[in-house]
């Protein structure tokens, strides 16, 4: 078991993070924050691999051997900020309200503390600074870029604003969701409000097939299935004297399991197009595929809690979050874990006035750094 001791880094970490957090980037556009990362890496004389990403870095530490991935997303969201930081974004709109700011510099320092030791490492560690997270197609563009070519094995984190500083979540099986969308048409037949018999109401429709969809959860999915059906748009008509010929709705579909998450695709469909037949209108449903569930490995996420012990930091069996997480994609092709990591946040991810505990960082540098060779001596016998 190796433990790294990050205290030392504390200062330079918090730093990196603050520089990443007043200047945020959306999806697809992070390339200041590329450039920096990149020039972090560089200062240390850890070697940049070369794969074809437009932003997002790759990294290794260690050479030959059995590779092992760590993941950071570097992505940030359209929020206005408000916490009142002196290092609050400087960018009108936007902000990492996600922490990833605080997942990179962590794995950063994961970086840093492995290349003082790269000559005891029993293999490689690959470092994938991953952009658009929040778009949930980052993970998609660093595997079509080759980086997870040769990877056994893979970790990768975020941050919990409920779970307190010094404190993990680790937990074998799902951990976080699918996240599907979906957008449903429905056609009917316009007419004047006070002549509804010569039309088809699309609201009336609508409203039904909403209500039909309520049942998929209470009815289709077991006690334990978790499932989240939620409609969160709905759009139609133009007057109050006129009934409209259509409605849009959409929304999202959370769910844990490859099967549940079928049937409750399935039994959607079947609900907005019977339900809107008998109404007499045509609804139709468009899929907004997202992310599969987070499923991690049952070795690896013992192992991890293993290495976390041994820093001394305490293990909690978290409770799955219905949010999504293009970690999955990267779990579909390798084994591996992902993490919650104690960050005593005032608010939860996406809050304008989120923030993390920066005592966090150096203990999620030296469980990655840990972890790392913890993995690939396992790899390694
Ligand atoms: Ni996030």
């Amino acid at each position: 078991m190796s433990t790294f001791a990050a205290e030392p880094l504390f200062e330079q970490l918090v730093a990196i993070r603050r520089q990443l957090h007043a200047h945020p980037e959306l999806s697809h556009e992070e390339f200041e924050t590329t450039a920096s990362i990149r020039g972090w890496l560089s200062e240390a004389g850890i070697r940049i691999a070369d794969y074809p990403l437009r932003t997002g870095v790759v990294a290794e530490v260690g050479r030959g051997g059995p590779i092992v991935a760590i993941r950071a997303d570097i992505d940030a969201l359209p929020v206005q900020e408000e916490t009142g930081l002196p290092f609050a974004s400087r960018i009108p709109g936007k902000m990492h309200a996600c922490g990833h700011d605080f997942h990179t510099a962590a794995v950063l320092g994961a970086a840093l503390l492995l290349k003082q030791r790269e000559a005891e490492l029993k293999g490689t560690v690959r470092f994938l600074f991953q952009p658009a997270e929040e778009k949930a197609k980052g993970a998609s563009q660093v595997i079509a870029s080759g980086a997870l070519e040769g990877v056994s094995a893979i970790f990768g984190l975020h941050n919990k604003p409920d779970l307190p500083v010094g404190t993990i979540g680790i937990k074998a099986g799902p951990l976080m969701a699918a996240a599907d969308g979906f957008i449903v048409e429905v056609k009917g037949l316009g007419t004047h409000a006070a002549v509804p018999e010569a039309g088809i109401d699309p609201i009336v429709a609508s409203a039904h097939i909403i209500t039909a969809l309520q049942s998929i959860v209470s009815r289709n999915v077991g006690a334990l299935g978790g499932a989240v059906v939620s409609v969160t748009r709905l759009n139609s008509g133009t007057a109050w004297n006129v009934i409209a010929d259509q409605a849009v709705f959409d929304g999202t579909l959370r769910t844990f399991d490859e099967k549940v998450r079928t049937k409750v695709r399935e039994r959607f469909e079947q609900i907005v197009t019977g339900v809107g037949a008998a109404l007499g209108a045509e609804a139709t449903v468009r899929w907004l595929d997202g992310p599969p569930a987070v499923v991690n490995d049952p070795v690896w996420a013992e192992q991890s809690a293993a290495t976390a012990k041994a820093l001394g930091l305490q293990v909690v069996e978290p409770t799955p979050s219905p949010a999504g997480e293009d970690f999955s994609f990267y779990l579909r092709q390798v084994p591996g874990s992902f993490f919650f990591l104690g960050a005593s946040g005032p608010q939860e991810w996406h809050h304008p006035a989120f923030d993390v505990d920066e005592r966090a960082l150096p203990i999620g540098a030296s469980f990655f750094a840990s972890l790392a060779v913890d993995a690939l001596v396992r790899l390694s016998e």
